[in-house]
């Protein structure tokens, strides 16, 4: 009888060594691709979030050592001056865009590749009860985990669509088609993207809107880089 418990106990360390050992080999795993397909503002938001360890050389190293607790990280991150300068520059954007009567307290504002959620921390902090942030990584609490490129939205839903990530999109083509899929007609999208040094960049990028027309071109500062926001009205145009 001893005998067989004493196997069973055995048998059940075994199990659990191994189960451990895959766990640890799929965190590791998870760890580095993801690192891989991350872009500069994923790592600065990533950096930021990990930025406890000391002197770590990259951010895949610091961001496979122990995080902290998502409240306490994400406590942090907000009260970095980077995080309340960021914060500002979307906020002067969107007041813009209110000037234009494009948005309110009431819209359904949606953004994309919004990194850590700088742009959806402002349009809350403004009054816009209805904001959803997705990236391709999930960074808590304001901003899951989605593909830009295939939205997991209905038609419509939404009054307003923002970006700030066009220039690091991979599909830039499917990136807009998404964003007039999923913002009603009559609803406005704005994208802010580096700065465009001839009529023929703008021309490019106004030319990824298939149903969309412009209502406004601006150049802007936003957070250091020069960059043109363009704004268009969805389903305004003849496909
Ligand atoms: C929007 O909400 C903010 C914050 O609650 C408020 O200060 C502002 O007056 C509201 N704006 C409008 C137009 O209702
Ligand atoms: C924005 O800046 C570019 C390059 O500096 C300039 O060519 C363009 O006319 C500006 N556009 C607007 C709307 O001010």
């Amino acid at each position: 009888m001893e005998g067989h418990v004493q196997e069973l106990l055995n048998r059940i360390t075994l199990i659990s060594a191994a189960v451990a050992t895959i766990c640890l080999f799929y965190v590791f795993s998870a760890s580095s691709s993801s690192c891989r397909q991350l872009d500069s503002r994923h790592h600065e938001a990533l950096a930021m979030t990990v930025a406890r360890s000391p002197f770590p050389r990259s951010s895949c190293e610091a961001a496979s050592r122990r995080p902290l607790p998502p409240e306490k990280r994400w406590k942090k991150l907000q009260s970095t001056r980077e995080w309340r300068r960021r914060v500002d520059a979307f906020g002067a954007l969107f007041r813009s865009v209110r000037g234009l009567g494009l948005l309110g307290n009431a819209s359904r504002v949606l953004c994309v590749s919004a990194g850590a959620g700088h742009e959806v921390a402002a349009l809350r902090e403004s009054g816009v009860a209805d904001v959803t942030g997705i990236d391709i990584v999930d960074v808590p609490p304001l901003v899951r985990r989605s593909d830009p490129h295939n939205l997991p939205f209905f038609d419509g839903v939404f009054d307003l669509g923002f970006s700030a990530g066009l220039d690091g999109a991979l599909f830039p083509a499917r990136f807009v088609a998404e964003l007039e899929r999923t913002v009603r007609k009559g609803g406005a999208i704005v994208l802010a993207f580096r700065r465009c040094s001839s009529e023929a960049e703008v021309d490019e990028v106004r030319g990824l809107f298939k149903r969309s027309a412009l209502i406004h071109l601006s150049n802007a500062t936003l957070v250091g880089s020069e960059s043109t926001i363009i704004t268009m009205r969805n389903g305004a145009a003849h496909v």
